[in-house]
């Protein structure tokens, strides 16, 4: 009996664990054509540690690859590190990021800093990396 009781336990456990892992994968299941590069890109320069996501733009917010490409970014991941105007005035300007995080289409560039600039603790999370230079 108590065996019995053990196999049941174990299955009311596993049953929600396989299904859960069976949904997981279809959520993956990302393509790249349709919504951009699936891993963020991060910028190191001026400032380390500023995440841009395709997959929250594209699949979630629905944006255009247009609305950025080629006109506002380039298809070329830290091209726009290059310039040197890619900081935070420019942004005000209306430039880059700021062509849309004006306060109004979407939230402004002055305004929760974090949530773009993840830092270099938010990167080492993200990639499960740490930079050898910091110890
Ligand atoms: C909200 C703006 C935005 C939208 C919309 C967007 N992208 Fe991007 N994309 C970027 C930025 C920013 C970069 C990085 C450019 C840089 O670092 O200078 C980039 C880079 C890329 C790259 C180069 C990646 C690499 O590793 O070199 C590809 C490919 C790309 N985008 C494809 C797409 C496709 C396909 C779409 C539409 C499904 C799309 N993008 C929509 C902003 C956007
Ligand atoms: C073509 C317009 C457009 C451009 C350009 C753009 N974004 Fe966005 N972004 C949006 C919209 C729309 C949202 C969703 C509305 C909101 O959060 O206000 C958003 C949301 C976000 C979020 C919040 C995501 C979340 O998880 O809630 C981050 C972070 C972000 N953008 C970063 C960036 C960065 C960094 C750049 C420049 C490299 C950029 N965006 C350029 C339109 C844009
Ligand atoms: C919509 C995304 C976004 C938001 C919000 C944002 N930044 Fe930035 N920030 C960037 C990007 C992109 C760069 C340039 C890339 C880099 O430095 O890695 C940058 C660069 C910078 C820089 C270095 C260049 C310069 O302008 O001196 C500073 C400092 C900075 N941000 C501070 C802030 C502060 C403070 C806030 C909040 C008031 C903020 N940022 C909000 C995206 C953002």
């Amino acid at each position: 009996m108590k065996r019995i009781a053990i196999i049941f336990i174990i299955l009311a456990f596993l049953v929600p664990a396989v299904c859960l892992v069976a949904a997981d994968t279809d959520e993956n299941e990302y393509d790249e054509d349709l919504y951009g590069p699936e891993a963020p890109i991060i910028w190191e320069k001026p400032v380390r540690g500023v995440i841009f996501s395709h997959k929250r733009h594209t699949m979630e917010f629905g944006l255009d690859c247009d609305e950025c490409h080629d006109e506002i970014f380039e298809m070329e991941a830290g091209a726009a590190e290059e310039y040197d105007d890619f900081n935070m005035e420019a942004m005000y300007d209306g430039k880059y990021c700021g062509a849309c995080h004006d306060g109004d289409y979407a939230f402004a560039a002055s305004s929760r800093c974090t949530t773009c600039h993840i830092g270099v603790r938010g990167v080492e999370r993200l990639t499960g990396k740490s930079d050898d230079k910091n110890h």
